[in-house]
């Protein structure tokens, strides 16, 4: 079988200056998974008919080891179709809509089993809708034979009670394909609809049957942004759903948004309003409090992540306590047991297990070992206005509070940092480094300036 993806409409409905097909459903383009499902039944050929001027979705297919056919103009789905045809190389074709991208593969894989046991000459996937719509209406007579598919600007009042609805995913053999040279342009539209082949094929007496296999929470089809948010909303229930069957608690379903690509272990809680992005990868047995963000994170088992903490791109190991209000920013990686408290950013650097910076801090471009104690306040000045410079501590070292620390800058093991110190020099093994101006007391100041008052 090969299949035939048409792309080449130009999403007027949409209201975008970027092609409605490369809008994201959590971070993944819409066609992304249109060509991940023709991909899921190995399929021969994968063809996608786009538009020549559509230059960001061709760039963007370049990656995919799909064939790319050009309609010159968006004349209509009959004749994208047509564009199509003479590449084909299998005698059925699956057709499916760049735009209709939740299809389960069970749905499909049984949708064709049914088609290819008939046998038929066409066979559509319909569904019957729950809320107000404009998909195609399928038409049949009083034996329930499909007779044809209705397209919503040439229903009749009475047509419009109609429930049963074409997703525009076919399956049909080459030789009726070739009936979509003879649909006639659509008075009103202007177009070529692809649908109209239903009558056209039923007369020539070939055999067309639709099947509702499914509902809308795998067919919907994505024309507006309205319907790209129905669409984000049906698959984060479905992954959501997915978790909880795999023993991941979470409490509220509908705040909780979990990428496709993401991974939880077993017995990991989440709390509401959670966003896990991209590859992110949890452990078991991990909590994830409310308003975390999570983007390519590595997280293994037994973290504690609490709320409002924003990570992207950052290793957090066995046991580690992160938050609330911490900030992990890219390549950082924090070891075992680690505790990075509220308002602590950690950029590019690696803390070793057992190190805690529980308040306060900024740590760029630091290699810090384990069991180090960072106070409050601590920051690492890895910036000189041009480039930026490495901060090393070492084992066991205690950096009292308020610190800056003046990379480039390296604290040897076991050294300590008296609190309220700027550090600019390579501080030994085993010392104390203090840099503050020393105290001076003034005994009976404060009384005599009451007195002056
Ligand atoms: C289409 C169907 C409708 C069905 C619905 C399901 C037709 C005439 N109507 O309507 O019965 O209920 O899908 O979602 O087919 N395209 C091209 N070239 C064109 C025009 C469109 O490749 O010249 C592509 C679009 O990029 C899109 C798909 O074909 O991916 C469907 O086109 P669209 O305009 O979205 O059709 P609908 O109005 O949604
Ligand atoms: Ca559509």
């Amino acid at each position: 079988m090969d299949v035939v993806i048409l792309a080449a409409g130009l999403g007027t409905r949409m209201k975008s200056s970027i092609p409605k097909i490369l809008h994201k459903i959590f971070d993944i383009p819409i066609i992304d998974y249109v060509i991940e499902i023709a991909k899921s039944i190995n399929p021969e050929n994968i063809f996608v008919v786009l538009n020549p001027s559509l230059k960001m979705v061709i760039e963007h297919l370049s990656k995919y080891n799909v064939n790319v056919v050009f309609q010159k103009e968006p004349k209509g789905t009959a004749d994208a179709l047509i564009t199509a045809i003479p590449k084909l190389k299998s005698d059925n074709i699956l057709i499916l809509n760049g735009d209709t991208p939740l299809i389960k593969k069970e749905t499909l894989t049984k949708f064709i089993k049914l088609y290819n046991k008939n046998p038929l000459d066409m066979a559509i996937l319909s569904f019957y809708p729950e809320r107000e719509h404009s998909y195609g209406r399928i038409l049949r007579d009083k034996k329930g034979n499909v007779k044809r598919i209705v397209e919503l600007t040439d229903l009749s009042e009475k047509e419009k009670s109609l429930s049963e609805a074409n997703s525009g995913v076919y399956v049909i053999n080459r030789s009726t394909a070739e009936f979509a040279r003879e649909i006639k342009k659509n008075a009103r539209k202007g177009e070529y609809y692809l649908t109209d082949i239903v009558e056209i094929a039923i007369k020539k007496g070939k055999k067309v049957e639709a099947y509702p296999l499914a509902k809308e929470d795998e067919l919907i089809g994505i024309n507006t942004r309205s319907e790209l948010s129905f669409a984000t909303k049906y698959l984060r229930d479905r992954i959501v759903r997915d978790w909880m069957d795999k023993g991941v608690t979470i409490y509220d379903p509908q705040s909780t948004w979990i990428s496709p690509n993401v991974t939880i272990g077993e017995d990991t809680i989440i709390y509401p309003h959670v966003f896990l992005e991209g590859n992110t990868k949890i452990g078991r047995n991990c909590i994830i409090y409310q308003g975390v963000r999570l983007k390519n994170c590595n997280v293994e088992d037994n973290v504690e992540i609490k709320d409002c903490t924003v990570a992207e791109n950052a290793y957090i190991k066995l046991g580690a306590q992160i938050g609330p209000f911490a900030h992990l920013r890219p390549e950082t990686t924090i070891g075992r047991g680690c505790r990075i408290g509220n308002f602590v950013e950690v950029k590019k650097s690696t803390i070793g297990d057992g190190t805690k910076a529980a308040h306060l801090s900024y740590l760029g471009d630091a290699e810090i070992g384990k069991n180090v104690n960072i106070g409050a306040g601590t920051i690492t000045c890895n910036y000189d206005g041009k480039k930026k410079h490495k901060t090393i501590i070492e084992d066991n070292v205690f950096i009292g509070s308020d610190t800056q620390l003046v990379a480039p800058i390296k604290i040897n093991k076991d050294a300590y940092v008296g609190a309220g110190s700027t550090i600019t020099k390579e501080v030994p093994e085993g010392s104390l480094a203090i840099s503050r101006t020393p105290q001076k007391n003034i005994e009976g100041w404060a009384k005599k300036r009451r007195e002056k008052e």
